[in-house]
């Protein structure tokens, strides 16, 4: 029988049957909740009644005969005034297409055989071949962390449409999923976790990476953010496309090359397998949060500043640099840091079409032609001697 106080106890024996106590009846009515005062020095009336509806309607304490019908219009992805718990009239149909083809991308790190890849690992692999598979581990595994909680607790409580929200909470999970197949393959490799994890604060070029993602996530998590402000509202859209542009669509999507670099040789190719699924539902994120950040910038006539977007481009090629001079002080076999910083242009320019900017690397080749064939799990699929049974996709993968 399950056990309720201890889902995870074995299973208690059955108890005998017993005269069933009394049903305990919740009597709580709902409480009538006043609507919040308007604390704050708003710089116009309309702002600061804007958000006290918006306020009022992220409460449930409507009464169920006074509620109006939710109209389409009144929602928006921030600062709307439409009730927050109610999924349709959808006003964003895609959101949802996103969240059911996500449901089609489903495994657990368990799904796949690993036992080659210790072999690989112990036997095959150089040093220099080790230091890079580590360090991948080391950089990816802290930051799918900072995903998830850019995610979930920076941006999600931010939208004021549900169907927005709904996506973005199977993010969540599969941002944690994600943490849970570096932890498998550390443990797999038997890794010293301590000096893994804790290396994204010694080495200064994974830091670096790191402390860039801290420092756009500490600027939109707090409380008091308010985004009918405009400043607020830029640096919101600024760090989101941060996030979905650089650091999913860019940064991670350039980050599981060298291993797959590996793969096209043979070798750990059960990680491969895990990095190729996580990749496509990185590619996804990335989209996902590309698309809001557009969808905000019309729906608020917002204009961000081209400088400002042109540096955080080149700030994060910089970074980019420096990590694969550390990654790759020398060349591996088929794969080397001139490459995979040539690639980081290549598809950043790619990234930066999608949200509108200008070309942030004009001229960038694309150094890796083999890549996204290689990230192609149908394709690959065929090749694995892995799990047999067919993996559940919605078809070949759209890289843009
Ligand atoms: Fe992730
Ligand atoms: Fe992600």
């Amino acid at each position: 029988m399950f056990n309720w106080d201890n889902p995870l106890a074995p299973p208690a024996p059955r108890a005998p049957d017993v005269t069933p106590e009394l049903a305990i009846v919740n009597t709580t009515a709902p409480v009538a909740v006043e609507p919040t005062s308007t604390a704050h020095q708003d710089s116009t009336k309309q702002s600061a009644v804007r958000r006290e509806e918006r306020s009022n309607n992220q409460r449930t304490t409507f009464s169920p005969v006074a509620a109006k019908p939710v109209n389409v219009e009144d929602k928006r992805v921030v600062n709307g005034l439409a009730d927050i718990n109610q999924l349709a009239p959808f006003k964003y149909p895609w959101a949802w297409e996103y969240f059911l083809n996500a449901n089609k991308n489903h495994w657990t790190p368990l799904d796949v055989n690993m036992t080659q890849d210790l072999n690989d690992f112990q036997h095959k692999l150089t040093l220099e071949e080790r230091h890079v598979y580590e360090n991948v581990l080391s950089y990816l595994t802290t930051s799918d962390i900072l995903a998830m909680r850019n995610i979930g607790l920076a941006v999600m409580e931010k939208m004021t449409a549900p169907e927005l929200q709904i996506y973005q909470a199977r993010q969540v999970y599969e941002e944690a999923m994600h943490t849970w197949t570096y932890q498998h393959c550390i443990e797999t490799m038997g890794l010293d976790q301590g000096e893994i994890y804790n290396r994204y604060r010694v080495v200064p070029e994974i830091n670096h990476k790191i402390q860039m993602c801290n420092d756009r996530l500490n600027s939109v998590l707090r409380s008091d953010i308010d985004l009918t402000n405009r400043d607020e509202l830029e640096n919101f859209v600024m760090s989101y496309t941060f996030f979905s542009g650089v650091f999913e669509g860019t940064w991670f999507y350039n980050g599981f090359s060298p291993i797959f670099a590996l793969q096209r040789r043979g070798l750990m190719k059960g990680t491969s397998e895990q990095l190729q699924y996580i990749m496509r539902d990185e590619v996804m994120h990335a989209s996902f949060g590309i698309r809001v950040c557009n969808q905000i910038i019309i729906e608020e006539k917002l204009k961000l500043d081209p400088k400002a977007i042109q540096n955080m481009w080149e700030e994060a090629e910089a970074a980019e640099a420096q990590y694969a001079h550390y990654l790759l002080p020398d060349p591996i076999l088929g794969y080397n840091a001139t490459d995979h910083i040539a690639q980081f242009r290549f598809i950043a320019n790619r990234r930066a079409s999608k949200l509108n900017h200008a070309t942030p690397f004009p001229g960038a080749q694309n150094a890796l032609p083999w890549l996204d064939e290689q990230a192609n799990l149908k394709k690959e699929k065929n090749f694995f001697e892995t799990r047999v049974t067919e993996y559940q996709t919605g078809g070949a993968l759209n890289w843009d």
